[in-house]
């Protein structure tokens, strides 16, 4: 008599557990086993609108997503045994729908196949863990079905089924694709990586917190509402009003009263006070953060400050040259023949800081180009809640008009740094300088 359920249990036991563990595979889920997010629209009506301009909505029909993917990646990965597997990988993240169906490569966007619904509402309310030790490189368990996953309990449906499931309140659940390592075994993507060791992963804040602000409010059109409901913002560095403000600058000019002819040092201290993680995260390889910093005296004319150099290794590649050269790695990947680099740096100013992480393909070259990453040049980003000083040191000209003299700071962010994005024909808006923090202080000339 207890023989049967005993056995019963233990076959849905070790089912489940088999599940629980194991990452979902290319090809092992057909499209048709998720719904589409128009759906979850019907009901759950402002968080769909505030997810449909948010970048995961646009993962794979994005202008420089599917430039990228289909002009660098795609073909590197048919020529290039090495790197052969981002030819489906990308798609782990970007297009989850077709690398899960199995439709390998996508067609491009104006197909209008379900890869064009990116990181949809049903990828992630299907998500039930990640398989490993480490959430990266899309090793998400997933569960497609009448039933989402979900935080609240006691709320219900008539639509879906719901799982309370705390997995989807912590950092490792967006650590699943915000940490990537490629085929060299280099951590190309390391959000959930660098927020863990910093001090918001230290003291429990997640990235929910930031990117998914808690406001009451209801969860469906005409719903009770409820208190810290997540939005949907999911906003990043494509919004400028997220990279406003994200780092402090403060200005200490060593002297009160020069005279021309002179020598002063200014002093900037900087601090990235807004971002879980380094300042520029995730797509570091093509991004640029950069201090500029000028005088202007009473007489309106400007000086342009180079920064001071601390002597450290590889330092070379975090000042602006605008003679260096890099991203010769393309050439390779689409067969260009006297293709002698791009301008490393773009439009930056000669002299700048960078704050940047530099990626190098195995020929030891600046790349844009994450999947054939094979080494680092020095992590020279702006870390969360610490100090970075820099200095600068002028030589007051004979022509410095007496009065006060201004010095103005800024930092500033490229997405897409400038000359990679001219090459690639990119929207302006991918290569537009966001400010993200400014100074101004003043000394006087005798
Ligand atoms: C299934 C994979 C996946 C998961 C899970 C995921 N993301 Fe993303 N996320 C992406 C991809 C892919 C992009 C890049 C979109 C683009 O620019 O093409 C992205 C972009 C973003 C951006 C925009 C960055 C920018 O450039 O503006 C933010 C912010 C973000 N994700 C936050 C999160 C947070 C917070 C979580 C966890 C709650 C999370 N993501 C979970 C795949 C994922
Ligand atoms: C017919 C209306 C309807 C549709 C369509 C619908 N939902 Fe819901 N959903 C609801 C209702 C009602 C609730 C409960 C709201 C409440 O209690 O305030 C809910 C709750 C949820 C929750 C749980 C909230 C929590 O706090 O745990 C999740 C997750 C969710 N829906 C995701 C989805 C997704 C993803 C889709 C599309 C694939 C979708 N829903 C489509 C009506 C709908
Ligand atoms: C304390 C608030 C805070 C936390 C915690 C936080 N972020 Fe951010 N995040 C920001 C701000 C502010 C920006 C915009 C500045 C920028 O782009 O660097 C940003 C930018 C981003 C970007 C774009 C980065 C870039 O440079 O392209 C991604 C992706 C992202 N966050 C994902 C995450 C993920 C994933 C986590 C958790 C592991 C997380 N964030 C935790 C505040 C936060
Ligand atoms: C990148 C992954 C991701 C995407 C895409 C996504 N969600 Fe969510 N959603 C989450 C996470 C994570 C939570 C829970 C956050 C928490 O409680 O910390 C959540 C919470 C919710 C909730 C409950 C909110 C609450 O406070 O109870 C609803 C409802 C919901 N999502 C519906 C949707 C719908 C509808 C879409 C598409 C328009 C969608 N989600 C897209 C990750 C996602
Ligand atoms: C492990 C998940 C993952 C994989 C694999 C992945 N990406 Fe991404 N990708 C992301 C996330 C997350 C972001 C957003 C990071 C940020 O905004 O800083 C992103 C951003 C991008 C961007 C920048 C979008 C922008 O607007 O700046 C491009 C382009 C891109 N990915 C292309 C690719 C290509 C091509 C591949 C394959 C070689 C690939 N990705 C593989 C997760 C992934």
């Amino acid at each position: 008599m207890h023989k049967i359920p005993i056995i019963a249990v233990f076959l849905i036991f070790g089912c489940t557990t088999a599940l629980a563990d194991d990452a979902a595979t290319e090809g092992s889920i057909p499209y048709d086993r998720f719904e589409e997010s128009s759906v979850c629209a019907d009901c759950h009506v402002g968080l769909t609108v505030q997810y449909e301009h948010s970048l995961m909505a646009q993962s794979f029909i994005h202008e420089w997503d599917e430039k990228e993917y289909f002009e660098l990646a795609l073909p590197h990965a048919e020529k290039f045994a090495k790197v052969a597997g981002v030819k489906a990988g990308c798609n782990g993240c970007h297009a989850p729908l077709a690398y899960l169906a199995g439709d390998i490569p996508p067609e491009h966007p104006e197909a209008g196949t379900r890869a064009n619904e990116g990181v949809s509402c049903d990828i992630c309310h299907s998500i039930t863990g990640f398989s490993g030790e480490t959430p990266f490189n899309f090793n998400y368990v997933m569960a497609p079905g009448e039933t989402k996953q979900g935080t609240r309990p006691g709320r219900e449906s008539d639509h879906h089924g719901i799982a309370v499931n705390d997995f989807l309140k912590t950092a490792e659940f967006c650590g699943i694709c915000h940490n990537e390592q490629d085929p060299f075994g280099m951590w190309v993507k390391s959000t959930h990586l660098e927020w863990k060791e910093g001090p918001y992963g230290q003291a429990g804040i997640t990235c929910q917190q930031c990117h998914m602000p808690a406001a009451d409010g209801a969860l469906v059109e005409d719903g009770d509402v409820v208190p810290g409901a997540r939005q949907h913002t999911f906003a990043g560095v494509h919004f400028p009003q997220m990279v406003a403000g994200a780092v402090q600058v403060l200005l200490y000019p060593r002297e009160d009263d020069v005279s021309p002819g002179q020598t002063m040092t200014i002093d900037a201290v900087l601090m990235n006070t807004k971002a879980g993680h380094m300042i520029p995260s995730g797509s570091a390889e093509e991004r640029v953060a950069w201090l500029d910093v000028k005088a202007v005296d009473s007489a309106g004319k400007q000086w342009h400050l180079a920064v001071d150099r601390k002597g450290f290794e590889g330092e070379d590649l975090t000042i602006a040259d605008p003679n260096a050269l890099a991203y010769q790695d393309i050439a390779d990947i689409q067969g260009l023949d006297d293709f002698a680099g791009l301008s490393r740096d773009g439009d930056v100013p000669a002299g700048d800081r960078i704050f940047r992480k530099p990626y190098l393909d195995p020929q030891g070259r600046m790349t844009v180009a994450q999947w054939n990453t094979a080494a680092f040049g020095p992590d020279y980003r702006l870390p969360p809640l610490k100090g970075i000083k820099e200095s600068f040191t002028w030589h007051l000209p004979a022509d410095v008009a007496p009065g006060p003299v201004e010095i103005q700071a800024a930092v500033y962010m490229t997405m897409v740094v400038s000359s990679v994005a001219d090459f690639m024909k990119l929207p302006a808006t991918e290569s537009e300088p966001m400010p993200m923090g400014q100074a101004t202080v003043a000394f006087m000339v005798k």
